[in-house]
């Protein structure tokens, strides 16, 4: 146990001497120098003029996406998905609360990890945005008209839903699979009977072509190891999926150590065009699991949850060709497909070498049967016959892999801090760069489909440091950016992430931004409780229950003053604004709400509820700086005791609706 120890602990001590003496990077770019004006004009956008690429960064552990440009590094928006988001009041609303519905009841928060764009023929299309979390397995949907969460569908028999949420090449599927292995179902066994007895699931959701829904078609019941990361095939090897796996020693304590332990671990190659026929043919049984899927709709401004009670559950061993397990060194993390979809990069964490496996080879070792054992009746294919060829000593700590229009693939190193380039077909490694400090996921617009791009890499960071201006203990996560159209990367810019960025996923401005909505018609507003204009106001008392149908524009609410309302009431705020231009949200805050503000867009309706609990006079005001007069922008609530026989009265102007 100890010489384990002491092995990581020399893995930190290289590192060091790998970042400080770091001989062929003494370029302009190096630690802490200055950067040329060349660089500064490569990511300066002129004030008025927009950015060319949008980058969709996970928040981590503040469970959204957030939304960037490039080559500027500044950030748009936050899209809060699993999170409650008090600047919108996602997750705080009537309406989006069912977003965040679970099996396990309203869960406000959640772990964003690795944001994904729909493709369209394995070329992103900009359509949707899928990102999972990883705490209580979900995978949501991000609308990329509106820029909002419209789909969030829970992952039975899931735990740390990881290696997620990536799509096929048409996006048949956005695929997820666990990080944790558990008893399938779930029941109260001792922990030390993991050995066997604890399962780790493959989930498949179809997406619907045109409107994009998720409907779980089939879980995979695999073996008790660890799904960490996951790709699709694309180009040759469309219809394959490809996830890696560690602790496939199925050890239950003290990972660090007895989960690295096997020279090597696997990467799972999962036929999933051979299981959907199966699972069409009527394979597959029927298990009871209970799972939320939560939808979102722009019409009522309304998301609905259901509970689902059943899932496809397919034994792997019972579709012979669906599965393979090919072995790759060392507690792979990454697993990483070539735009060309020959090549399947595995990122051993402790291996100081690259293994590449060939998807050709793999079809003729699976073909002659060059199999090297099994594992729970599962093929494990000969290393020897599906590899494709070796990064020799490129880093150290490899966690993941992109690729350029140029036939060449660019490598995180964690350990050794630094981004690695080095060509497809001829392992040879071209250049490297360091970054600040032991970085992640890195991103190149594309890079995960047959088209990437060739001008913009960024790495996401895990350690910051001497980067910015010091803020106590905590500084947000770096990015930094590279120029890659050169035969060297160029560093260009650093620029701060929220959360921890683990993925992000980048596209061409104009395939998204012409089709970003300005605002809601009005017209096309079906919300229950919507008023549509003044007339349409009014407050109705059902018992204890009150329902105030409120509406916003520059400058007042209508109505603005409310008599009549009790302790005890509980009072629902249905406000719709009634402004058809871009960018004029108003904001809703009630005195002792116990929730959060509301922003509503134009045309949109938005519900809060409020439960006064003490008498007098209560004023409420629009959040959001919208005019000249938004200082204005008020109104008063008269709260009389319980027992009181005050009128429901309300107002604008003098003029009394009765
Ligand atoms: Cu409306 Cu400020």
């Amino acid at each position: 146990m100890m010489k384990i120890l002491n092995l990581g602990l020399g893995l930190m001590m290289a590192a060091s001497l790998f970042s400080c003496n770091n001989g062929s990077d003494k370029n302009k770019n190096s630690g802490n120098g200055a950067l040329s004006s060349n660089a500064a004009e490569q990511v300066y956008v002129a004030p008025g003029e927009h950015d060319d690429y949008y980058a969709f960064i996970s928040g981590g552990y503040s469970g959204n996406l957030l939304v960037y440009g490039l080559p500027s590094g500044r950030m748009f928006k936050e899209i809060p998905v699993f999170s409650q988001f008090p600047t919108s009041g996602y997750g705080y609303s009537e309406e989006t609360k069912p977003m965040l519905n679970t099996s396990h009841g309203f869960i406000p928060w959640g772990d964003a990890h690795h944001p994904d764009i729909s493709q369209t023929d394995g070329v992103i299309d900009g359509r949707w945005v899928f990102i999972n979390e990883n705490n209580t397995p979900r995978i949501a949907r991000i609308d990329l008209e509106t820029f909002e969460t419209v789909e969030v569908i829970e992952v039975p028999n899931s735990a740390g839903n990881h290696s997620s949420s990536f799509v096929t090449e048409n996006t048949e599927y956005v695929v997820a699979g666990t990080r944790f292995s558990v008893p399938i179902p779930q029941q109260d066994i001792s922990i030390k009977e993991y050995k066997g007895k604890f399962k780790g699931t493959l989930s498949f959701i179809k997406v619907d072509e045109d409107s994009g829904n998720m409907e779980i078609k089939f879980q995979l019941m695999m073996p008790g190891f660890n799904y960490d990361l996951s790709h699709p095939g694309r180009g040759q090897s469309h219809g394959w999926f490809f996830f890696t796996t560690y602790n496939t020693e199925e050890a239950n304590s003290l990972l660090e150590v007895n989960a690295s332990q096997n020279d090597k671990d696997f990467i799972a190659a999962v036929n999933w065009k051979k299981i959907e026929e199966y699972v069409n043919n009527g394979g597959g049984e029927m298990m009871p699991a209970e799972y939320a899927h939560n939808l979102y709709d722009h019409n009522t401004h309304t998301a609905t949850s259901t509970m689902k009670k059943e899932v496809l559950m397919v034994n792997p061993t019972e579709v012979p060709g669906a599965v393979y397990f090919m072995p790759t060194p060392k507690s792979p993390h990454g697993v990483d497909v070539s735009p060309d979809g020959q090549y399947i990069i595995g990122n051993g964490k402790l291996s100081a070498n690259l293994t590449v496996h060939s998807f050709p080879k793999m079809l003729e070792a699976i073909k002659n049967e060059k199999f090297d054992g099994e594992a729970y009746g599962i093929p494990i294919l000969d290393f020897e016959e599906i590899l494709a060829g070796v990064v020799e000593q490129a880093g150290l700590g490899p966690l993941h892999s992109e690729f350029d229009d140029k036939g060449n693939a660019y490598t995180t190193f964690f350990i050794s801090s630094e981004v690695v380039k080095w060509k497809l077909d001829t392992w040879e490694v071209v250049d490297r760069k360091p970054t600040y400090y032991s970085p992640g996921h890195l991103t190149i617009p594309g890079g995960n489909s047959r088209d990437p791009d060739g001008k913009y890499m960024f790495v996401m960071n895990k350690i910051t440091k001497d980067r910015y201006l010091p803020v106590g203990p905590e500084l947000e996560h770096s990015a930094q950016l590279y120029d890659i159209s050169g035969d060297k990367m160029e560093l260009i810019s650093d620029f701060p992430t929220h959360g921890e960025p683990h993925y992000a996923a980048a596209i061409k401005a104009d395939k998204v931004a012409p089709k970003s909505k300005k605002f809601y018609k009005l017209a096309e507003n079906t919300h229950p409780y919507a008023a549509k204009n003044e007339g349409e106001t009014k407050v109705v008392r059902d018992g204890n229950i009150v329902h105030v149908y409120m509406t916003t524009i520059r400058s007042h609410f209508s109505p603005d003053n409310i008599e009549g309302i009790k302790v005890g009431d509980k009072v629902y705020f249905h406000i719709t604004n009634l402004e058809q231009d871009f960018d004029v949200p108003h904001g809703f805050a009630m005195i002792g709400q116990n929730n959060s503000e509301l922003l509503i867009m134009p045309g949109q309706t938005k519900t809060s509820v409020w439960e006064p609990t003490k008498v007098g006079v209560w004023p409420f005001y629009c959040t959001d700086f919208c005019s000249a007069l938004h200082q204005e922008m008020q109104g008063y609530i008269r709260v009389s005791p319980k027992d009181s026989d005050i009128e429901l009265d309300w107002s604008l102007g003098d003029d009394a609706e009765e």
